[in-house]
């Protein structure tokens, strides 16, 4: 496809599931692609994948540990080094874990949230000069319908009993807000934020921690496929017919309503992702040296 020819695209949890496949169909269209990915054999694997179906893909592999503050600023300032553009991010690395046991990040963040939605907002804030050095360019965040037990004053379940279903549609719900929040800040910079759905897709790696039991009944669902999975954030991040839409909430290529559209709770998201990750919209390039972090 000849839009995505020659641009730059970081897309995060390459290495399995929906990411892989956004991944595989992007590096299929002549675009330079960055697998962002915590294991870099998987991530060399994948790009080898890619590459041997399309001889012309460009491919960098490069290790980031989405649960993890520091590896994340690690990430952006060897990414700031080597490229002085990006043109899309797809943030797609997520967690679905289970039981009633919360686990921690390096930071001692709930694991969830650190993951799915630091780690979205942190990767955003930290490359975004490089998303607005581009006339245009595109921040595609993948969500669910899944969504829900939003609690802003305990984010992190310190003050309800842990439950990692409900962490987790949580932090689908904050994956939306945040790229409402990031939409309004970026309005008439050119670089556009929108969030998708890729509808339950069971043959993934997230529900892989889930006991059997539950994955069989699972497998009983009505899902849809990794291909129709992936379809609607492929084509947020590649095709021309997304030009300009920003703010916007998309499942199988439609607008669909979010009813997680609050703005005041979504600045208050904001401040608690702004404080746990020390890092800002459009922090001053000057004070971002790679190290000391
Ligand atoms: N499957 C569904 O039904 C469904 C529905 C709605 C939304 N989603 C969303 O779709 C996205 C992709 O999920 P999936 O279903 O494709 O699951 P998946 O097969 O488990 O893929 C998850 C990807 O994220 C990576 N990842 C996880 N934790 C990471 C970390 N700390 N640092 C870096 N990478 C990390 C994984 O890396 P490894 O390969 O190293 O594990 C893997 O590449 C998630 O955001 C999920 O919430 C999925």
């Amino acid at each position: 496809m000849d839009f995505m020819k020659g641009k730059l695209v970081v897309v995060t949890g390459p290495t399995s599931g929906i990411g892989k496949k956004i991944a595989s169909d992007i590096g299929s269209m002549d675009a330079n692609l960055v697998l962002a990915c915590r294991d870099i054999n998987k991530g060399r694997q994948v790009a080898e994948e890619i590459i041997r179906r399309n001889n012309s893909a460009i491919i960098d592999v490069m290790h980031i540990d989405m649960s993890d503050i520091q590896s994340i600023k690690e990430f952006a300032c060897q990414f700031r080094e080597k490229y002085s553009r990006l043109d899309v991010l797809v943030n797609n690395a997520g967690v679905n874990l289970t039981g009633k046991e919360r686990q921690h990040s390096t930071q001692g963040i709930e694991l969830t949230f650190a993951t799915n939605v630091l780690g979205y907002y942190l990767l955003t804030c930290e490359l975004l000069e490089l998303l607005k050095s581009k006339a245009s360019a595109r921040i595609v965040n993948v969500a669910s319908t899944l969504a829900s037990d939003v609690n802003l004053h305990d984010v992190q379940f310190e003050h309800r009993p842990y439950d990692a279903m409900k962490a987790y549609a949580q932090s689908k719900a904050y994956d939306r807000m945040l790229t409402w929040a990031f939409a309004r800040r970026l309005e008439n910079s050119g670089v556009t934020s929108n969030a998708m759905a890729p509808g339950l897709t069971p043959d993934t790696g997230l529900f892989r921690s889930m006991p059997v039991e539950s994955r069989l009944e699972l497998s009983k669902r009505k899902g849809c496929s990794i291909e129709d999975g992936a379809d609607t954030a492929v084509w947020l991040a590649s095709s021309s017919e997304a030009d300009g839409i920003s703010g916007k909430f998309f499942e199988k290529r439609k607008e669909i309503v979010c009813e997680f559209r609050d703005v005041e709770a979504e600045e208050k998201l904001w401040s608690i992702c702004e404080e746990l990750t020390g890092s800002t919209f459009m922090a001053n390039p000057s004070i971002r040296k790679c190290s000391p972090l």
